[in-house]
């Protein structure tokens, strides 16, 4: 496998998604422990954008988000579903988009500098298994691309990993 990832972050956030998801598929490998696949999908997305501060998983388990693998500051442990936003995109097993994070009621501040996130729900047959978070210390860093390409990365990374559950 390759464990470089190469990304013009010069280019716009299309563009360098495009550059990404496909170093994305080589550098997640499906034999290996699924731990070392989400930390090096954390770090790959943290490390090919300018604008993300924090980007990272939680898992579900007794109704309760657990931090995992991440990239950035150290960051809350355990978050309740239907709490903040990834408890809220959780239990609504939707991608929520918060242009400021100050304007959502129940958001959980990890780092008081987070102005924006976007969180993805890691969802297999139906069943919420996790959440991916994005943060960012700039108001309104994230669009639809973002969605988008985050979707398309988390939904190919559950396919390859065969993510059923997380056992811990
Ligand atoms: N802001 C999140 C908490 C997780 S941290 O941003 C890493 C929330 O409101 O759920």
């Amino acid at each position: 496998m390759s464990d470089y990832i190469s990304v013009n972050k010069g280019l716009n956030d299309v563009e360098i998604y495009k550059q990404l998801l496909p170093q994305l598929e080589s550098l997640i490998v499906a034999t290996e422990p699924l731990i070392t696949g989400l930390a090096n999908f954390s770090a790959a997305i943290y490390s090919a954008f300018e604008k993300i501060s924090w980007a990272g998983f939680y898992f579900l388990k007794n109704n309760i988000l657990y931090l995992g693998p991440f990239q950035g500051k150290p960051a809350c442990t355990a978050i309740d579903i239907g709490s903040g936003v990834c408890g809220k995109a959780a239990k609504l097993k939707q991608t929520l988009i918060v242009p400021d994070v100050n304007k959502f009621p129940g958001h959980i501040a990890c780092d008081p500098e987070s102005k924006s996130e976007i969180v993805v729900p890691l969802i297999n047959a139906g069943n919420v298994l996790g959440v991916f978070d994005v943060d960012s210390t700039k108001i309104d860093a994230f669009s639809a691309d973002d969605k988008f390409f985050l979707e398309k990365a988390i939904n190919s990374l559950i396919k390859k990993l065969n993510i059923k559950s997380f056992n811990f």
